[in-house]
């Protein structure tokens, strides 16, 4: 059984708690919140943009911390679950690393490029686990892809398209501040940034066009440059009104077909737009993909991440080198938009 300790009770805290419960061989064996109702188990007052309501909690036979160096020293832990604020990652996850713990946390990685090595290196010194929640290869149009591009069916990728957009989520404290959550670049597009580069691999430069908000980018679409034959590129950001409900999309080229969807939150009229549909010469099929539950997505992660601890070995998709590199994509995209030129990676 793989003791895990979840250091934050907000919206993720609350999604992984639950997550844990449909995961065998995994228990979540403390917590650690700085709000006490949240500690006590009142969970009512969390919701995010998905997911069920908070309810009051039953948290008996879980430990209950208010202070996380008091968490990562509990030595019945094997896990630390950080769904901290960004700004928070890099210190707690170092700490629980140089503790002899492995380390789960949420993306983004951190908010530093600095900040992201650090992380690794101290995995690296521990010997222990490092692996960052990019969730998105977990949900099933893009575990589709994923799994349709590693049994090799219709040949390598050659070029795609991405798409995640959203209004100004202005209700969130904090948003465009670089030092606490980097704005839509490391909240939102962060999660296409790494998905091109698990498929795709490391661009050699890119160019972004788009707007700042202060210091953060804002709305933008980029070119991420490869050898030809392979040409990616995204649109990501917030649009400054309130009439743009979440949204992402992707048209992906692989050598034989091409694969395609297009998502929107419109729960009125269904959400999918274009379900993920696969093109095979004329043909035009729509694969049956798993739950995008939200909860079964986040447990599908976990269980992922579960397995890669009890076999003792670096996980392909929540690698932190990996989670690294689409830091490091994402920060070359702002000095590209600043710049106004294309950038090496
Ligand atoms: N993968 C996804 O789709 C997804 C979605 C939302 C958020 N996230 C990520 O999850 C992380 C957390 O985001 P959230 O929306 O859950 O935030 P949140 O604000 O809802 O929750 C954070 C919690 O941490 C607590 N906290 C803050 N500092 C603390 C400290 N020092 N000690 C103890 N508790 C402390 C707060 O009281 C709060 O309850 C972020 O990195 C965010 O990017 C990922």
């Amino acid at each position: 059984m793989i003791r895990i300790g979840i250091a934050g009770i907000g919206f993720m805290g609350m999604i992984h708690y639950l997550a844990y419960r449909k995961i065998p061989g995994a228990k979540v064996a403390a917590i650690c919140e700085q709000d006490k109702k949240r500690l006590a188990g009142d969970w009512r007052a969390i919701k995010g943009n998905f997911g069920p309501q908070g309810e009051i909690m039953d948290l008996s036979g879980v430990s209950c911390y208010r202070d996380i160096d008091e968490m990562i020293s509990d030595p019945t832990l094997d896990l630390i679950d950080v769904c901290l604020p960004p700004d928070w990652h890099a210190e707690v996850s170092v700490a629980a690393l140089s503790a002899g713990k492995h380390v789960f946390c949420e993306k983004p990685i951190a908010l530093t490029t600095a900040d992201a090595d650090r992380m690794v290196q101290a995995a690296e010194r521990a010997g222990k686990l490092l692996m960052i929640g990019q969730v998105v290869p977990f949900f099933p149009e893009f575990w589709f892809v994923y799994k349709t591009i590693r049994g090799d069916k219709y040949g390598a990728p050659i070029g795609g398209h991405f798409k995640r957009l959203v209004s100004d989520p202005n209700w969130l404290p904090n948003f465009y501040d670089p030092k606490k959550t980097g704005g839509p670049m490391l909240d939102l597009h962060i999660h296409d940034a790494h998905f091109i580069r698990l498929i795709f691999g490391m661009p050699r430069a890119v160019h972004t066009i788009g707007t700042m908000r202060g210091e953060v980018a804002e709305r933008f679409t980029t070119q991420f440059l490869y050898d030809p034959p392979r040409m990616v590129s995204a649109a990501s950001g917030v649009i400054d009104q309130q009439a743009r409900p979440f949204s992402y999309g992707f048209e992906i080229y692989l050598e034989k077909a091409t694969l395609f969807c297009d998502y929107m939150a419109l729960p009125e009229l269904g959400d999918a737009l274009t379900p993920l549909t696969l093109l095979v010469g004329n043909k035009a099929t729509r694969p049956k993909i798993g739950s995008a539950d939200p909860l079964d997505v986040f447990a599908a992660e976990l269980k992922e991440m579960v397995r890669s601890v009890r076999a003792e070995e670096p996980s392909p998709l929540l690698a932190g080198n990996l989670a690294r590199d689409a830091l490091v994509i994402c920060q070359k995209q702002t000095e590209s938009l600043l710049k106004n030129r294309a950038v090496k990676v």
